[in-house]
């Protein structure tokens, strides 16, 4: 065993498809690659964990971040770990829609495994991390999992060999934080009470639909087509509840500001919206008019990878 080991992953956003791929619907999302989070971890005599939010003993962590106790718990098991110092250092807001859980179970994975020097096979990585990610959404479709475990772009569909693809568009995505942290798993169990209600279901099939013709669009890169599916995204997700009126305000503005496209991106109820320009310049305007509304958080994203 090593002295120290360490790991990182980095961010994602879901360009369409949130909430319909739980329902077996495709989804696509896109890695943030300079959003990355950092772990370390030490042998020592307690288990201890420092975050950006919490510092203290492991068994104390707050109920959104006991995923990493539980993971912890698990790889210990399986790997008879001693007890660790975990130091996390973050880039990607948490409950934002963006990955941070997922990309905090993978770095600490890549990290223990560092720790012992042990072999680590995709396979594995993908389910220890996968195994945390139902812990915090409740029943996750895996496509967080995938896409802060890799470099490029997927189209995602639960339970099938997920597809790779290639994003070249001349075209800008402006993500900002409302500010509001959002919940995963209560917007993941607001759809479920929709659908047990029959009244999910109409929404979760466009909302499958809008992802095919919006693989199309992204083929064969049509901006106009590309807007007209993410615009309708978003009223799909309003109608299942998991809009707020923050990102409405936001996504109202984007819209104002030059924006071909904008909606919610993620699990919602608050977390990150995202706009689409076509001009880098205008991304950045937006950028900057929420920047002075005190939306701090934004990332300009070419989709032109
Ligand atoms: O982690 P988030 O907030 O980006 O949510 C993931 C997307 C959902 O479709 C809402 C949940 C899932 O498991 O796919």
């Amino acid at each position: 065993m090593k002295q120290q080991g360490f790991g990182s992953a980095h961010g994602k956003i879901i360009l369409i498809g949130e909430h319909a791929v739980v329902y077996g619907y495709p989804g696509i999302a896109l890695p943030m690659t300079n959003l990355k989070i950092h772990v370390s971890v030490t042998p020592r005599q307690d288990n201890t964990i420092s975050l950006p939010t919490f510092q203290g003993r492991l068994d104390n962590l707050p109920p959104p971040l006991i995923f990493i106790s539980s993971l912890y718990a698990r790889l210990q098991t399986l790997l008879s770990l001693p007890p660790l110092d975990i130091v996390i250092t973050s880039m990607i807001p948490e409950s934002a829609g963006m990955g941070s859980s997922a990309a905090i179970a993978h770095a600490i994975v890549r990290a223990v495994y560092d720790l012992i020097d042990h072999p680590l096979a995709p396979e594995a990585q993908l389910a220890h991390t996968q195994f945390s990610e139902n812990l915090v959404h409740g029943a996750s479709s895996g496509i967080d999992a995938l896409t802060t475990m890799h470099d490029y772009p997927w189209y995602f569909v639960k339970g099938k060999p997920p597809i790779q693809i290639k994003i070249k568009m001349d075209a800008y995505l402006c993500i900002v934080h409302s500010n509001i942290q959002g919940s995963t798993k209560e917007a993941v169990s607001k759809v479920a009470q929709l659908y047990k209600q029959n009244i999910a279901q109409s929404h979760l099939e466009s909302l499958g639909l809008l992802v095919k013709l919006t693989q199309e669009a992204l083929e064969k890169q049509d901006i106009d087509d590309l807007a007209r599916l993410l615009n309708q995204s978003h009223f799909h997700l309003q109608e299942l509840g998991v809009s707020h009126p923050v990102v409405d305000r936001m996504v109202t503005t984007a819209l104002a500001h030059g924006a071909l496209a904008a909606k919610i991106t993620g699990g919602g109820l608050g977390g990150c919206m995202l706009g689409l320009f076509d001009k880098k310049n205008q991304a950045e305007a937006f950028q900057n008019v929420l920047q002075k509304q005190g939306y701090q958080q934004s990332w300009i994203v070419d989709l032109n990878q």
